[in-house]
């Protein structure tokens, strides 16, 4: 009995010293987790976080830190599926999760592209995008993802500055129910409502918002 509760004093005070201990986000990110399989985020989202817009990989620098959890743990539980990440979530512990949130929420984001509402839409993608259709019951993107598709407080991403590969591949996610992890199926019944057409464009005019990708 004696033993066992030794055995149990130590292990709590263990746990004790491990939350004492924050863990470095920037770290985790360049060099990877401490279990098996936690590969360093760098290899794929850059050193930057901007991610690797030929590979479609998205970026990640500045995401709020509750958006980046949400989205970890929406790998792990498979609500939002992706082969590639879904390993890499499950090897991640909570602190580990928390410590990265937080480093890749502070790296710095690029500056969104200023738009003036006095501006009138001239393609079909930037009327989609600032006016939605609401003949088919689709909302301004602009409305929830902030004006130039800056993002708005913690649960509306940014889609400004995204490679336009990854933006109609989320898309298409949840057109065929790959991704259906928003709380009240917003995003689902957006995506189901457009055409192909309309993704591509969307897509592209978003990816094209990114004053660091202009000369
Ligand atoms: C082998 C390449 C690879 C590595 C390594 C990698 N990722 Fe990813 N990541 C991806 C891909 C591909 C996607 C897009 C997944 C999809 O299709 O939904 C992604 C998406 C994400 C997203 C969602 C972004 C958004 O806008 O919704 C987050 C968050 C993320 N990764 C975090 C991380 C973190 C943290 C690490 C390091 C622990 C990491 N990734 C390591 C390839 C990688
Ligand atoms: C009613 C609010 C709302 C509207 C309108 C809206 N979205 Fe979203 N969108 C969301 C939310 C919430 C998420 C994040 C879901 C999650 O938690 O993963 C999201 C995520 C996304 C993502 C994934 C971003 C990433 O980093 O993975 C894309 C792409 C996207 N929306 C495109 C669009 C487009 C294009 C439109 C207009 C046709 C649009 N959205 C309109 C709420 C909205």
């Amino acid at each position: 009995m004696k033993a066992l509760q030794r055995v149990l004093m130590s292990s709590a005070l263990l746990l004790l010293v491990d939350n004492a201990q924050a863990l470095d986000g920037k770290k985790i990110f360049m060099e990877g987790g401490a279990q098996p399989g936690a590969m360093p985020c760098v290899a794929c989202h850059g050193a930057d976080g901007s991610g690797m817009a030929a590979a479609g990989f998205p970026r990640l620098a500045g995401l709020p830190a509750p958006y980046v959890r949400k989205q970890l743990e929406d790998f792990k539980s498979g609500s939002r599926s992706s082969p590639v990440m879904r390993p890499l979530a499950i090897a991640l512990t909570q602190a580990e999760v928390d410590a990265l949130s937080q480093a890749i929420a502070a790296m710095p984001a690029p500056a969104p592209a200023a738009l003036h509402r006095s501006e009138m839409p001239t393609t079909a993608a930037q009327q989609l995008a600032w006016q939605g259709a609401w003949e088919r019951q689709i909302p301004a993107c602009v409305s929830c993802h902030g004006p130039a598709g800056s993002g708005i407080g913690d649960a509306f991403p940014p889609l400004a500055g995204q490679p336009a590969a990854y933006l109609a591949a989320q898309l298409s996610a949840w057109q065929n129910g790959t991704r259906r992890n928003d709380a009240n199926d917003l995003m689902g019944h957006i995506a189901k409502s457009l055409t192909a057409e309309e993704v591509q464009g969307v897509a592209q005019y978003f990816a094209s918002l990114n004053v660091e990708a202009k000369p």
